[in-house]
């Protein structure tokens, strides 16, 4: 009887210990995660992972900027952009360029996943990517007549896209016109932003300035890649066990590649978040066998699995059905069916 009261009170205390350590952290925003190394309340993000929630609007926010989605994997997060543009004065006010500066952040903009797009039937667009101007590319859409351009293609007609340089905090937007006077096609704006290349895709309605704008409200997402920005690599990083972000067991530090410092990730075979203790799981390979395929008998390791044929039956269960044996095999054999997908030597 003593014991088992001892228990529950231990098993309670560790509750409390457990909800005295999570310090009442704001982990979700509406609909979106806040996962560590991101937070709301001090105390609950790492320094400079600040967000703020707009709780009546379900809006997350890193500064004044909108975040609508954080990715630990990779590094990523997905925020709002507004847009610039040079229309007739009849449209909106003429021209709007509105920079982005993120120096001193822990943010960049993501090379791989961003392009920077202008649409338009007279258009050159500069992307500036640097305050003192060292950095510069652009793009250049013209309309030549109405069949030239197509709705998925973004190649030079009434839409233009080009990579930017890695490793940018800033960018501005400067239009100009192409001087070209023969439009055959009614288009009162050129527009311009980096977006996630994934999500854009030319419409030739979107010439239309005031369809275009009303349809994405005037805004586009655009994916930044953020890392822990400490001016070190992981070489050093881990010297320091109180600075050190790679928190849980089974996880490894990777040198960012576009921006300074390091990431964090699970170690192959678990999932789950680095940047906390105990945050990278073990992942039940035989509980998802569209991703690990076992068509034998599927037995979970730690950050692993194994899979082997049923005691009488021989083949390779990772790659498909196990057979019976035909009556010339020896016992022998039946353990040559204990292999992994990369292990070639049974023994
Ligand atoms: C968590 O929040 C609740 C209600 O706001 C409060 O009663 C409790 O003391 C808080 N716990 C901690 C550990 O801050
Ligand atoms: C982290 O690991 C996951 C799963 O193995 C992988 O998809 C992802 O690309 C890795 N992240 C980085 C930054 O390499
Ligand atoms: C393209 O131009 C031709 C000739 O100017 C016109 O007949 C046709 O309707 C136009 N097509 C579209 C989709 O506007
Ligand atoms: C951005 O570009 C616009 C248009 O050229 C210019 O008026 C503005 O001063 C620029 N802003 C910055 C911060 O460079
Ligand atoms: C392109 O797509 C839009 C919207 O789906 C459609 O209204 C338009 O007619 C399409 N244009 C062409 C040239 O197919
Ligand atoms: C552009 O869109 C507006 C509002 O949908 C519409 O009234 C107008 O006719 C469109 N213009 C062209 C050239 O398609
Ligand atoms: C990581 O970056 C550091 C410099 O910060 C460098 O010394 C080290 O070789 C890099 N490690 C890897 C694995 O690229
Ligand atoms: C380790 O990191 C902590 C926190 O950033 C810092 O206060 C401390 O000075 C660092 N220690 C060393 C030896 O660099
Ligand atoms: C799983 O085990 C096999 C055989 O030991 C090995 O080749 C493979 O790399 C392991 N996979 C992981 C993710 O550790
Ligand atoms: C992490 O690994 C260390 C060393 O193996 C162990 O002492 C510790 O309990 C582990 N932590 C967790 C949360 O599993
Ligand atoms: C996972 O971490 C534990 C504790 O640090 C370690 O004993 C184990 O070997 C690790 N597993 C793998 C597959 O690296």
């Amino acid at each position: 009887m003593m014991s088992r009261k001892l228990l529950l009170l231990l098993l309670l205390l560790a509750a409390t210990a457990a909800m005295a350590f999570e310090q009442n952290c704001t982990r979700r925003c509406g609909s979106i995660d806040v996962p560590y190394p991101f937070g709301i309340e001090p105390g609950c993000y790492r320094e400079g992972f600040d967000l703020s929630c707009d709780v009546t609007e379900s809006k997350l926010y890193a500064g004044n900027i909108q975040v609508i989605g954080v990715d630990v994997p990779n590094g990523q997060a997905r925020v709002y952009k507004r847009i610039s543009w040079d229309c007739d004065d009849s449209v909106f006010p003429a021209k709007v360029s509105i920079p982005m500066d993120l120096t001193g952040s822990h943010y960049t903009f993501s090379d791989t996943r961003n392009k920077f797009t202008a649409i338009g039937c007279d258009t050159i667009a500069l992307f500036v990517g640097a305050t003192d101007q060292s950095y510069s590319t652009g793009c250049v859409s013209i309309c030549n007549d109405n069949t030239t351009f197509s709705n998925g293609s973004c190649s030079g007609a009434g839409c233009c896209q080009t990579s930017i340089l890695r490793g940018l905090q800033f960018f501005n937007i400067t239009f100009s016109s192409t001087g070209h006077e023969e439009i055959s096609w009614d288009n009162p704006c050129s527009f311009a932003f980096l977006v996630d290349g994934s999500w854009y895709s030319f419409r030739t309605t979107d010439l239309n300035g005031t369809d275009f704008f009303n349809r994405n409200d005037g805004r586009v997402p655009m994916v930044l890649d953020w890392s822990i920005g400490d001016d070190v690599g992981c070489e050093e990083a881990p010297q320091n066990l109180t600075s050190y972000a790679c928190r849980s067991n089974n996880s490894s530090c990777l040198n960012a590649t576009n921006g300074i410092g390091y990431l964090c990730n699970c170690s192959g075979g678990y999932h789950g978040n680095p940047y906390v203790e105990g945050g990278c799981e073990d992942i039940n390979e035989c509980d998802h066998p569209e991703k690990y395929p076992c068509h034998g008998l599927c037995a979970n390791l730690p950050g692993n699995y194994s899979c082997i044929c049923p005691e009488g039956m021989s083949g390779d269960p990772f790659l498909s059905a196990c057979h019976s044996y035909s009556s010339s095999s020896s016992s022998s054999s039946k353990h040559s069916s204990f292999t992994f997908p990369h292990d070639s030597s049974p023994s």
